[in-house]
């Protein structure tokens, strides 16, 4: 039986770039061999496609990130359906070089292993869908609800799920409707007050307010990166987070892993914390909570995967109020990170599913699909 052939797809025009070579490294290495092949599109920071045949000897080195591959041949993905002789899906990469002229590379699944705005918002999805391509993860709905945390939290919120309290700031607001918008959040929520863009990751455009006068600044500081901004109560929180699975028997629930505990040593988790200290963070594997609010919070996970109309994986983060116990959905992540130390396999491999048994999994819920 010949091998099946993923195309593995890193780098991305988005922020979180230099985290998808992490992850995707990692896919490149630990993908079942006797299964699959592996081949790596890269797209680069203007968005162009490129071939970028990472050779399998990548696989045995030491390196823990995909090179850039800026200077390999551009390709397009071919954005009509293909079909092998026997009828089953192909994606078609076509060179756009002069030197390839006419040539063309072959794959028969997607991984996109990349993160954040135009990876993981639906956008790179559509184009895989015009080419009815199997691909990984979410779909164009559940991609981009998920980017959106202000339209996850109102879909959540309308299907009777609890979510962080919040307000929602528009770049149009007058100051006189932006002052109201204080009044009202010190009232109901009292500070620290977190502010945040709509459509971002990695703890970009995200600020904690302390005081009313920070408010105005930090907001005008938000609409930089979105014209939409969400007000938060500022949560004393354990932020807890669950790894959720598509069950790949279609009439069971989706599937959750063992609940981690990330313990922030700034004052909250910054991008800082996240990426450039490696002491930023402790992370508590299993999270220590009790029986009772496992299965409590298990089970939001769950909904939350199935009402924001999520497939294949997401990592779901709940915050676990320190003092009234209560439990909120703070976001999900449809395309969390992936490397081999991330949070996202860390989970399932304590919850017994390896990290290449993982991969297999997803591969075989997107040729399922
Ligand atoms: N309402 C809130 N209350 C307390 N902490 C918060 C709140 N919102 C965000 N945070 C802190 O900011 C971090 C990043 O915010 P988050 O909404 O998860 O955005 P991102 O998509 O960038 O991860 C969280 O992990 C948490 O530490
Ligand atoms: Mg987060």
């Amino acid at each position: 039986m010949s091998k099946i052939k993923v195309g593995i797809i890193y780098g991305g025009r988005s922020s979180e770039h230099e985290v998808s070579l992490r992850s995707a490294a990692s896919v490149f290495k630990r993908l079942d061999r006797a299964k699959y092949e592996a081949f790596t599109i890269y797209i680069d920071k203007k968005g162009a496609f490129h071939w970028a045949n990472i050779p399998e000897s990548f696989a045995q080195s030491n390196e823990s990130s995909l090179p850039l591959a800026g200077q390999a041949p551009e390709v397009v993905l071919l954005p009509r359906p293909h079909q092998h002789a026997d009828g089953s899906p192909k994606v078609v990469f076509a060179y756009l070089d002069p030197a390839h002229a006419g040539k063309t590379e072959e794959v028969d699944v997607l991984i996109p292993m990349v993160h954040g705005t135009n990876c993981e918002d639906g956008t790179l999805q559509g184009l895989f869908e015009s080419a009815e391509a199997p691909y990984t993860g979410s779909g164009v709905l559940g991609s981009a609800i998920g980017m959106d945390k202000e339209v996850s939290k109102r879909l959540a919120e309308h299907a009777g799920l609890p979510v962080v309290p919040y307000r929602v700031a528009r770049s149009w607001d007058s100051d006189a409707t932006l002052a109201a918008l204080l009044v009202d959040a010190e009232k109901s929520f009292g500070f620290p007050i977190f502010v945040k863009a709509a459509r971002e990751g990695s703890s970009v455009g995200v600020y904690k307010v302390k005081t009313r006068e920070e408010f105005l600044p930090r907001l005008k500081e938000a609409f930089r990166y979105d014209n939409k901004v969400l007000i938060e109560k500022g949560i004393a929180a354990r932020e807890i987070e669950f790894s959720v699975l598509e069950n790949p028997d279609r009439s069971q629930k989706p599937l959750v892993s063992t609940p981690a505990e990330i313990i922030p040593t700034h004052e909250f988790y910054t991008y800082d914390a996240k990426y450039n200290d490696e002491n930023g963070a402790i992370f508590k594997i299993p999270a220590e909570i009790t029986p009772e609010q496992k299965v409590k919070m298990t089970k939001l996970a769950q909904d939350i995967f199935i009402v924001l109309e999520i497939e294949g994986y997401a990592r779901v983060d709940l915050f676990l109020d320190k003092n009234s116990n209560e439990y909120y959905l703070n976001e999900v992540n449809t395309l969390p990170g992936f490397t081999s130390i991330s949070m996202f396999p860390k989970l399932w491999e304590v919850s017994g599913i390896s990290y290449s048994e993982l991969l297999t999994k997803l591969i075989e819920l997107a040729r399922k699909r």
